[in-house]
């Protein structure tokens, strides 16, 4: 009997194990192994392999050369120009009420430092309502759809594992009042992990080992998807993005979003000055006119460290993962052509297999490597790529890890001193600690209020005005 054409492709890309036990599988399962197979760029595996595996003992890494701290715009109480903040904040605005701008969700990463069992999204973080990230971003959106009385398309990127129990989660909740019609969720790229000897690793007899291609795909996954092609038949030219992990984030700020419109700006990122000199961030460097984020892994520790005269970090603008993206650009990088292609990563990870006889493995080091593509390496094929300070306090506290640094435990405080700041700043009395966390737990809807503007108004018409005591919910 003849072949099959994909068995053949991979004999002749040196990746016939792949094949080794499809005798042995189920006519279902060899589909679903043919299946997973179509979907590998065997072309792209091999290059990556040579590039970022076989080459990379004493490799060069990342190139330093000619790097400089990145430009970025100060807030105004930290010296910026408030009259520029104010005319971006009013273009911004303008876009809104235009219907030019959708949000863009990040949600196909695997979440595996939180050990949680369910899409990221899912996840209740809220501190008395216990609301899932997606509720709080959905109550959002549809509030600042309200406030420009034009409700907002929001984008949704999901991976294979997690797709359908999303789209589940958005239907059993109704939307979360958003009109469904106006939600829409896509499937990210996957990527096959390789050995170290640059086979393609099998998950189980009738599986490959794939995993989503990074926050990076999702330019690719916006094109592919179609996203874009709706964009641009809705009229709407500017993507807000921001990471599933994050509540803080003001999901659609029209600050960000001017600075972005005004500067021509193909690329807008949001940057807070690092909290410490080894915080483990990304860093904004310029490198020959263009705009770079160097990971903490590849800047040496002592220009981590670098002071300017002022005393200041030299190297301080750390990336927050929060991104205004034009839709031509997005369009332009997924097409990749003229260079402009987001290069892939190497990650190694123990990825579980199956060994020459198809029994399970589980390794105890790591037996493969991943391949990512990241979101901020577009930056350097941005025209007019622009940075903006926020405040960590209002823009930032992703649930990362179980527990410690980046918990849910240290993100249910920060929204707290967000509630408190919000109501102090209106007047109400809220007695809180030195770091400014209320020893009273309450919480803020953001169809109440969603940004220190949105709160001001809402409380300025409540009559009369609530007193400020545990369990005291705005909505
Ligand atoms: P992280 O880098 O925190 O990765 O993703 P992760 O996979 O969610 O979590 P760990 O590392 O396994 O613990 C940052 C953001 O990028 C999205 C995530 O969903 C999150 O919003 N992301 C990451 C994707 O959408 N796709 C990916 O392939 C990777």
């Amino acid at each position: 009997m003849a072949q099959h054409p994909i068995i053949e492709l991979f004999e002749r890309a040196g990746q016939a194990h792949v094949f080794a036990f499809f005798d042995r599988l189920s006519p279902v399962e060899q589909t679903q192994l043919l299946a997973d197979a179509a979907e590998v760029d065997l072309a792209e595996v091999s290059q990556l392999y040579r590039s970022l595996v076989a080459k990379s003992e004493g490799a060069a890494g990342v190139n330093l050369a000619g790097l400089a701290p990145a430009p970025y715009e100060k807030r105004p109480e930290h010296g910026g120009d408030a009259e520029a903040w104010a005319q971006a904040k009013s273009a911004g605005e303008l876009a809104l009420r235009g219907g030019r701008v959708a949000a863009f969700t990040v949600a196909g990463g695997q979440g595996t430092r939180l050990g949680y069992d369910g899409p990221k999204g899912t996840f209740p973080v809220t501190p008395l309502k216990r609301k899932p990230l997606f509720h709080v971003f959905a109550e959002k959106i549809r509030a600042a759809g309200l406030r420009y009385e034009r409700p907002l398309h929001w984008f949704i990127m999901t991976s294979h594992a997690n797709h359908a129990a999303t789209e589940v989660f958005f239907a059993d909740n109704a939307c979360f009042g958003l009109d469904p019609a106006r939600v829409h969720f896509f499937r990210q790229g996957r990527m096959p992990a390789v050995s170290l000897d640059g086979k393609i690793i099998l998950e189980t007899t009738g599986s490959l080992a794939l995993s989503p291609d990074g926050h990076g795909g999702s330019l690719r996954a916006l094109d592919r998807s179609g996203a874009l092609d709706l964009m641009q038949r809705e009229g709407i030219d500017t993507l807000s993005y921001f990471q599933v992990d994050n509540p803080l984030v003001r999901c659609i700020d029209p600050a960000l979003i001017g600075w972005h419109l005004l500067r021509d700006s193909e690329m807008t990122s949001k940057m807070v000055p690092k909290a410490y000199a080894e915080e483990k961030v990304g860093h904004f460097c310029s490198q020959g006119g263009k705009t770079v984020v160097v990971e903490y892994s590849d800047l040496p520790m002592a220009m981590q460290r670098e002071t300017a005269a002022n005393g200041e970090l030299r190297y301080i603008a750390g990336s927050i993962a929060i991104h205004v993206l034009d839709r031509e650009f997005v369009r332009r990088m997924a097409a990749g052509g003229d260079g402009a292609t987001l290069p892939f990563h190497r990650a190694d990870k123990k990825i579980p297999t199956v060994d020459a006889d198809g029994t399970s493995v589980k390794p105890e080091k790591a037996n493969g490597v991943k391949f990512e593509m990241f979101v901020f390496d577009a930056l350097p094929f941005a025209k007019n790529a622009v940075v903006i300070e926020t405040l960590r306090a209002d823009d930032f506290s992703p649930v990362k890890n179980g527990e410690g640094l980046d918990s849910p435990q240290t993100c249910r405080d920060d929204q707290l001193r967000q509630f408190s700041r919000w109501l102090t700043a209106n007047g109400a009395n809220v007695a809180t600690d030195a770091s400014g966390r209320p020893n009273i737990a309450v919480e803020v809807s953001p169809l109440f209020g969603y940004d220190e503007d949105s709160f001001a108004d809402a409380w300025e018409k409540l009559s009369p005005k609530p007193d400020v005591v545990d369990g005291l919910y705005l909505s």
